[in-house]
């Protein structure tokens, strides 16, 4: 089902097959509400670029699984290119199954942190289950470091996707994208992040599924084009765009001490968002595909 009659949300089984094909990456942006899903879906649109809008579970839980479903699906009835919401990093089923009755069609079910059985056991339900209702899911084998939603893994903790196993995850759990640790962190580097093609290569030459890569902030145009060539079809970009809305937004609270309406605040912090969205599609060589 969906809450609009008329809603074209999709899934990204087609978006990711014809990326993997054509060799690019569709950009996943996580939003947080009405505004930044606007900034999203317009620079989207006018550069014909299919778009993932993604949303961590503190996103849903700050502003609403209903109001963001109702926001994106309205956007899918303005713009002719494929839209996707997706859950981003989720890991209780009851979560994603709320989602899924309300009618959003691409899910992650992040259940890296358990042991390797355990982690193809609840994918394989939630890929069950979101199959039956045309839902697509990505999960994630192996283990990013840095800090995602109020989630934090360590350096120490975090672990490199191993090709072989990689395989054998995606064949058992039927899962239709496969996230892949590879050197990338969530947040912001402290070092230039070195990044591991012979592994990525490896994994592209075993598993037919689309490759994303978390962790893309901070990572030069030229590793994530890099990344692209060896089979990365999804690209993440969260932090990235939070900062550019939040710096401009408090520039100008700061130079405007008066200001106090939103139509006129708003204003700045959604262009500054809306130039790194354009920069990264173009990054993602995602223009002009549809
Ligand atoms: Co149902
Ligand atoms: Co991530």
């Amino acid at each position: 089902m969906s809450l609009l009659k008329d809603s074209k949300l999709v899934n990204t089984k087609d978006m990711l097959l014809k990326a993997q094909r054509e060799k690019y990456a569709v950009p996943a942006f996580n939003i947080h509400n009405l505004e930044t899903a606007q900034v999203v879906v317009e620079a989207a649109a006018e550069m014909r670029s299919p778009v993932i809008i993604a949303g961590t579970p503190g996103t849903f839980s700050f502003a609403g699984r209903d109001y963001i479903q109702a926001i994106i699906e309205t956007a899918t009835r303005k713009y002719d290119i494929p839209i996707a919401l997706h859950l981003d990093h989720h890991e209780k089923f009851e979560d994603i199954q709320a989602s899924v009755e309300l009618g959003t069609k691409s899910v992650m079910i992040d259940a890296s942190h358990l042991p390797f059985e355990e982690n193809i056991r609840i994918v394989k339900k939630v890929v069950d289950y979101s199959h039956a209702h045309g839902a697509t899911v990505e999960a994630e084998l192996g283990r990013l470091g840095g800090q995602e939603d109020d989630l934090v893994v360590d350096e120490k903790d975090s672990m490199f996707t191993d090709p072989k196993a990689a395989k054998e995850y995606v064949e058992r759990t039927g899962v239709d994208s496969l996230a892949v640790a590879i050197g990338t962190a969530h947040g912001l580097y402290k070092a230039e992040p070195k990044l591991d093609f012979e592994r990525l290569a490896e994994i592209q030459k075993l598993v037919d599924v689309p490759l994303v890569l978390h962790g893309a902030s901070g990572i030069s145009t030229e590793d994530v084009r890099k990344s692209i060539e060896l089979g990365v079809c999804k690209v993440n970009i969260a932090t990235e765009l939070k900062i550019p809305f939040s710096n401009a937004l408090r520039q100008y609270l700061v130079e405007n001490q008066e200001a106090n309406d939103p139509r006129k605040y708003m204003a700045p912090a959604k262009a500054a968002m809306r130039e790194v969205v354009i920069e990264k599609i173009k990054m993602c060589k995602s223009e002009n595909r549809y």
